[in-house]
């Protein structure tokens, strides 16, 4: 596959990155009653399993291509106090849930959950097993940095249930990594691997990559692909650096050490893309690759792929997703809730009693169809909009009218090869899943409005 410039200049626009439909950046204020309102009428909504997402917002080291929520964890004096308050969030948000139905799914991010000491991830842990109820094998992930692990601590993680280990290497070359201020792994990735799977075949290890760092090449990124092949990592992901100074300052510090432009980004990542694709993975979404076997590649299969904030997932472990900690956003099927973004202010709230919430909406109605029109196109690939409309119990010409598709735009996506038209709607070529964050936003009645809050789709 071969992306001209032409192409890439016209559709390396700000578009959203359709992590949730509507975007964060929609969110307005919203009250705690609003939060209990949202949590109580969870209960009714399908589907009916509960997912559970802890944020741990600490670091060691600030990398300065960050976009996470996350804050540097100073002397460690707040770390107590935040699983404390993490603990009471559960049993105040506990209190308005069914607990009848199961747990599909944990998910620890950050921030770097193992910038702290492995007891507090244990007591939280053996707190959520006290207080639900699981499905058989649930998964249980945790975001891990090789640069601060070692042998015992994995070995509590695992102790802790833990059964999919991500791991953010964003680049093998300690030359990238010492530029954008990050501590490379601390003894190598394929030991941490061994330990992290030594004597349980359930447990899998997804490796994080970033391109278009500074110091990055072509030639550079696919070494560090090629390390990662061997490795057989169970998922490697290769996000696209978001750019975003206007809201992260550090990233500024980049732009002086020189970034790469976006030809060169797209460069590496179909370099990537065909070098993975070689090596027996296959593309998921927009920048996840995984093997045959994966639940992941058969939910694309049958077009079932789903996602939330914490990426993509099955039917098997979509749930309505309850969010704990600072700056975290549950997401159930009709509303978004975000808690208060800075650690001691989160703290102080949750101490006093009262949820931290300050940010979210609800979703309307209108907006679910949407969502569902967005989503299936970001996972699946695919517009078929038969099989959307009786989903959702609509006639094709009423799904039409709330997703108001642009249809000059899509008349474009087939000239430049982007889809391929077919009676019910579209499939997304190869090249099209490139600019598929584009595709989606040609299916968003609101984005218009709001183009330019968002980082550029290359
Ligand atoms: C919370 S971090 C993972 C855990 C741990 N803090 C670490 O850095 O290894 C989640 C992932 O987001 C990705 N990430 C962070 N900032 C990004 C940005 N500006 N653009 C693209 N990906 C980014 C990185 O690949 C990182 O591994
Ligand atoms: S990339 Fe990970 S380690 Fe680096 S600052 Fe962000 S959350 Fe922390």
């Amino acid at each position: 596959m071969q992306i001209s410039n032409e192409l890439l200049n016209k559709y390396n626009v700000p578009v959203p990155r359709y992590t949730s439909y509507p975007p964060a950046n929609h969110f307005e204020d919203f009250s705690k009653a609003d939060y209990i309102d949202m949590l109580i009428e969870s209960n009714k909504l399908s589907p009916e399993l509960i997912s559970i997402y802890i944020h741990i917002p600490f670091c060691n080291k600030m990398c300065f291509y960050c976009g996470c929520n996350a804050c540097h964890i100073g002397d460690g004096h707040l770390v107590k106090p935040y699983i404390d308050a993490l603990k009471k969030e559960i049993s105040m948000v506990s209190a308005h849930l069914d607990k009848n139905r199961k747990v599909a799914q944990i998910h620890y991010g950050g921030g770097t959950p193992n910038a702290i000491p492995s007891e507090f991830i244990h007591e939280i842990n053996a707190y959520l097993f006290e207080t639900f109820d699981f499905i058989e094998k649930p998964e249980i992930a945790i975001e891990t940095h090789p640069g601060y692990i070692n042998e015992q601590y994995i070995e509590d993680l695992k102790n802790a249930k833990f059964n999919r280990f991500s791991m953010g290497i964003q680049d093998f070359d300690n030359n990238v990594l010492k530029t954008v201020n990050r501590e490379p792994a601390r003894m190598p990735v394929k030991e941490i691997m061994d330990l992290m799977k030594h004597n349980s075949s359930e447990v899998a290890v997804n490796l994080d990559f970033i391109y278009g760092l500074p110091h990055q090449t072509t030639e550079s990124f696919l070494e560090t692909m090629d390390k990662a092949l061997e490795l057989q990592p169970d998922r490697l992901v290769t996000f696209s650096y978001a750019h975003v100074p206007w809201i992260k300052k550090a990233q500024k510090i980049l732009e002086k050490a020189g970034l790469p432009s976006a030809n060169a980004k797209m460069d590496m990542f179909l370099a990537a893309y065909h070098f993975l694709a070689q090596g027996g993975y296959n593309p998921i979404g927009l920048d996840h690759f995984v093997r045959d076997t994966d639940e992941l590649y058969i939910a694309v299969q049958n077009k079932q792929l789903h996602r939330n904030f914490q990426g993509y997932a099955t039917r098997r472990t979509t749930g309505q997703v309850y969010a704990f900690g600072a700056s975290a956003i549950s997401q159930t099927e009709n509303g978004y809730a975000q808690n208060e973004k800075d650690t001691k202010a989160y703290i102080d709230l949750i101490e006093s009693g009262e949820f931290s919430t300050n940010k979210g909406m609800a979703v309307s109605q209108d907006q679910i169809k949407v969502r569902e029109v967005i989503t299936h196109v970001m996972c699946n690939k695919e517009l078929n909009w038969n099989t959307i409309a009786q989903k959702l119990d609509l006639q094709i010409d009423e799904l039409k009218q709330h997703v108001i598709p642009d249809e000059q735009a899509i008349k474009l996506f087939e000239n430049d090869g982007l889809i391929s038209m077919d009676h019910n709607g579209f499939k997304v070529t190869d090249t099209g899943s490139l600019f598929i964050r584009n595709i989606a936003a040609a299916l968003d009645p609101e984005f218009k409005s709001q183009q330019n809050k968002y980082s550029k789709s290359v």
